[in-house]
């Protein structure tokens, strides 16, 4: 097993990672000294293969969980979600000494997460993902929280775990799409940081995409200290934490305006992390071969790296962008790279641009603030 830890004084936390490990959950919550009742929370897919074996080892190791399950799937990270699961924890009687455990994906950990943070005004979680990006990049940070209609995300908080348990293992049943999903975060990582991975995952993308056991490990785990780091210095985003968001601002807005169902969070963010490749070429200096390389990585990794909109379908895009988090004053910002391995943030990207980049039509329509 290995152990990274997120360096937040009193409140850093581990992120455990390697085969097995769910079958220790009991004894990591034990470790920490959790209260005796708990709460898991997880999806239904999730909870077919799981279930069982979160629940036999919170118990084992003298924990009393309740198990609540949601439907599965980024349409379902709403605020009615949320409210149902404040009235599971309410009939099960869930106290401030009790905690929450997120068993799945990003979007169980960010919907758990979020009622962790709320309910009781805040309760201990912990986080258990089961899917690449999860393991790589969600539970990580304290981002927690839900969609709106209008947007990715905008309704959330920060709220750390009391650790991340990231079983391999379970990787092992992830759809082949999903797992490649995941993939688009950790290219991120190479992008935005660390021009030493992103080599490492051209050279060894075909073992990533075998999930050789040793490679897949240490990759997650480069993943988890990059992410930790990030955290540690900025937790509340008032800075260096905004280079996480690389490619995010169009992601995000892909995702709303197809009513999160028709990309996943880590295909959407491929198409937007190719954009904004294009984009710091144009204007914040990226060697061209550099954007080639990046282009390639999201290629050969089997992710679409561009869209076809309406003209209809781009205004909405714009609109969506409009409300992202990372607007301020109705100024698009967007953190651009460099070079691989190094980027900028509170870059302002013009709307013509970010049209040009997508391969998008001019518009004749009035499209918000000009674009
Ligand atoms: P997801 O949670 O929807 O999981 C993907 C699918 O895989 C689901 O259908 C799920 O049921 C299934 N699944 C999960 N684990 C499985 C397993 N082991 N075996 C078989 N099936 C399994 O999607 P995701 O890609 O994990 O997460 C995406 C979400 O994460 C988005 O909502 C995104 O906004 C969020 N996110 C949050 C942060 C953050 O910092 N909080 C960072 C990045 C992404
Ligand atoms: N995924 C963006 C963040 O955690 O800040």
């Amino acid at each position: 097993m290995r152990t990274v830890k997120v360096p937040l004084a009193d409140r850093t936390y581990p992120i455990h990672i390697g085969a097995g490990l769910l079958a220790d959950l009991g004894k990591h919550c034990a470790h920490q000294k959790l209260g005796q009742r708990c709460v898991v929370i997880s999806d239904t897919t999730v909870a077919r293969r799981y279930r069982k074996p979160a629940l036999a080892s919170l118990k084992a190791a003298g924990f009393a969980p309740v198990f609540i399950s949601q439907p599965a799937g980024e349409q379902a990270k709403t605020l009615k979600n949320v409210q149902a699961c404040y009235d599971q924890l309410a009939k099960h009687r869930i106290e401030r000494g009790s905690f929450v455990v997120a068993l799945g994906g990003g979007v169980v950990g960010d919907m758990a997460g979020f009622v962790a943070a709320t309910y009781l005004r805040g309760i201990d979680f912990v986080q258990v993902p089961t899917t690449l990006l999860a393991q790589v990049d969600s539970s990580v940070g304290g981002k927690v929280g839900v969609n709106l209609a209008a947007g990715k995300n905008l309704v959330g908080a920060f709220h750390q775990p009391k650790f991340v348990l990231c079983d391999l293992d379970t990787l092992r049943t992830l759809p082949a799409r999903e797992f490649r999903a995941g993939l688009a975060e950790v290219i991120k990582y190479g992008i935005i940081y660390d021009a030493k991975l992103f080599t490492r995952l051209e050279r060894d993308l075909p073992k990533l995409l075998q999930q050789h056991p040793a490679t897949l490990a240490a990759v997650i785990a480069r993943c988890c200290q990059i992410k930790a780091a990030v955290v540690g210095l900025d937790e509340n985003e008032t800075g260096l934490r905004a280079i996480l968001n690389f490619g995010h601002t169009l992601g995000h807005g892909l995702e709303a305006i197809s009513k999160y169902g028709k990309y996943l969070h880590g295909e959407a963010i491929s198409i937007g992390q190719v954009a904004a490749a294009r984009i710091s070429q144009a204007q914040a200096g990226l060697p061209a071969k550099d954007t080639a390389r990046i282009t390639a990585l999201f290629k050969n990794t089997g992710l679409p790296t561009s869209v076809k909109l309406t003209l209809a379908q781009t205004k909405r895009l714009f609109t969506a962008i409009q409300l992202d988090k990372k607007v301020t004053a109705g100024q698009i910002n967007f953190v651009l790279a460099k070079k691989i391995g190094q980027v900028l943030t509170g870059q302002k990207v013009q709307p013509a641009q970010i049209r040009q980049s997508l391969n998008l039509q001019p518009s004749t329509l009035n499209l918000p603030n000009g674009c």
